[in-house]
């Protein structure tokens, strides 16, 4: 198992959709387990493939509070089949988006299909915290991040700010908010 290194935005690689996997093999499994060792020592609680500049439809997660067992998963084609009318207010933050949180709205309750390690096709029905990381982490295979969900004005603050720290070289913003932020996805 690996450390890999996770992009920051703005990234052209974290801006692409990326391509499904085609069998679940060594390679894909040995990814997701690269995967999940980086995001438990980001720390975060999601991570997608293309964060780590894999163009690849693979995602891992664990929401599992602390304290608590740890409750991996890992989703090779994850697909949202079924999402609820009612909406959700979550603080989001995101690996690839340093020290900034917002709050995003999306469904409150989705089903995925994906491919599991072994490569049987499964089912997760998702609600709180699992939902929201899910379709967070999908959104990262179609190119898309938490920022997109906020309006232009304050997407743009944050890229800036994002693109000020990238050529400072030192990867923090000295005059980030002190929010408390909940979770990394
Ligand atoms: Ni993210």
């Amino acid at each position: 198992m690996a450390l890999l290194p996770i992009l920051t935005a703005p990234d052209a690689r974290l801006k692409k959709k990326a391509k499904p996997v085609a069998k679940v093999d060594d390679g894909v499994r040995s990814l997701m387990a690269d995967m999940l060792e980086t995001m438990y020592a980001a720390p975060g609680i999601g991570l997608a493939a293309p964060q780590v500049g894999v163009g690849l439809r693979v995602i891992v997660l664990d929401v599992a509070r602390e304290g608590e067992q740890k409750a991996p998963m890992k989703l090779a084609n994850p697909e949202i089949v079924w999402a609820s009318d009612d909406d959700n207010v979550y603080e989001e933050g995101c690996l690839s988006v340093p020290e900034h949180y917002a709050e995003v709205v999306r469904p409150r309750a989705v089903k995925v299909r994906y491919l599991d390690e072994a490569g049987a096709e499964r089912e997760v029905e998702a609600e709180g915290l699992l939902s929201t990381c899910l379709q967070h982490e999908i959104d990262h295979l179609d190119g898309i991040l938490f920022l997109d969900h906020l309006s232009a004005l304050k997407r743009n603050m944050i890229l800036r700010k994002l693109l000020k720290e990238k050529k400072r070289g030192d990867g923090k913003d000295k005059d980030a908010p002190a929010d408390s932020p909940q979770h990394t996805l």
